[in-house]
C-alpha cells in the first residue's frame, strides 16, 4: 500500500497557552494572546505545505468551567483585536468557518464570527475551521436530531458540523487525549503528540508532524 502523501485534513488541539506563559512568568491571558496570533501564522504555513483543511480546537464546551477572569479575556479580546485590525480583513485570502455552539457567545462575538465567515465565504483552495464552544458530544447529539432517516453512516455524517474525515490529528503541549474533539471525524485519524506548547508551534513543527505521518501505514481495517 502506498505511503500517505500530504494530509488533506489536519486538525490541531491548540493546547498549552497557559503553561507557555507560566514558563515565561507571564499571565495566562498573555499565553492566549500569543496563541491567537500564532493561529494565523500556522494557517498560512498549512496552506503553503499543501494541506486543504486545517481544523483547530480553540475553545471547548467544557472550557466555560474556567475562572471568570480567563473566560472574560477569551470572550472579549478577540472582538477587540478584530475591531483594531478590521482594515486588514481584505487580506483574508482563504475560507474561515466556525463550528460549535452559537447560543452562548455575546452578540459582539457573533458579529465577528459572522463577518469573518461572510467575508471569506467564496475563497477556495484552503479552509481554516475554528472549533469554538465546540464539543463532539454536542455535535453528535445535534446530528442525531437533524439527520435524515434512516440514520446511516452517510446521513449522520452529513448532519455533522464538520463532514470531512481527519487525516492527521496533532495535540501540542504533551497531553495525550482527545478532550471531546472530533470523535466521529477522527475515527481513522493518525495521532501526533508534541511537547511544544501551542504559542511556540511553528511551520517547522508542522512539517515534522507531516513527515512523521508520511512514514505511517494507514490500513482502515484492511491489510
Ligand atoms: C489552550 O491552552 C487554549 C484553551 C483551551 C482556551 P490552555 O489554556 O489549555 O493552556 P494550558 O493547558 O493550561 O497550558
Ligand atoms: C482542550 O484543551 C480544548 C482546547 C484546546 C480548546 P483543554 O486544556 O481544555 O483540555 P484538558 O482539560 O486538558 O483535557
Ligand atoms: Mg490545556
Amino acid at each position: 500500500m502506498a505511503k500517505p502523501g500530504i494530509p488533506k485534513h489536519v486538525a490541531i488541539i491548540l493546547d498549552g497557552n497557559g503553561r507557555w506563559a507560566k514558563r515565561r512568568r507571564q499571565t495566562r491571558s498573555f499565553g492566549h494572546y500569543q496563541g491567537g496570533r500564532n493561529l494565523f501564522q500556522v494557517a498560512k504555513a498549512a496552506r503553503d505545505l499543501g494541506i486543504k483543511i486545517l481544523t483547530v480546537y480553540a475553545f471547548s464546551t467544557e472550557n466555560w468551567k474556567r475562572p471568570k477572569e480567563e473566560i472574560d479575556y477569551l470572550m472579549t479580546k478577540p472582538v477587540e483585536l478584530f475591531h483594531e485590525h478590521k482594515d486588514r480583513l481584505d487580506e483574508l485570502d482563504y475560507k474561515v468557518r466556525f463550528i460549535g455552539r452559537r447560543d452562548r457567545f455575546s452578540t459582539d462575538m457573533l458579529n465577528v464570527i459572522e463577518t469573518i465567515e461572510n467575508t471569506s465565504r467564496d475563497q477556495e483552495g484552503f479552509e481554516l475551521v475554528i472549533a469554538a464552544d465546540y464539543g463532539a458530544y454536542d455535535e453528535l447529539i445535534k446530528a442525531v436530531h437533524q439527520a435524515d432517516t434512516p440514520i446511516t453512516e452517510e446521513t449522520l455524517q452529513d448532519a455533522l458540523m464538520l463532514k470531512e474525515p481527519v487525516d492527521l490529528l496533532i495535540r501540542t503541549s504533551g497531553e495525550q487525549r482527545i478532550s471531546n474533539f472530533l470523535l466521529w471525524q477522527a475515527a481513522y485519524a493518525e495521532f501526533y503528540f508534541t511537547r511544544v506548547h501551542w504559542p511556540a508551534f511553528r511551520k517547522r513543527h508542522l512539517a515534522k508532524a507531516i513527515k512523521n505521518y508520511q512514514r505511517r501505514h494507514r490500513r482502515f481495517g484492511g491489510l
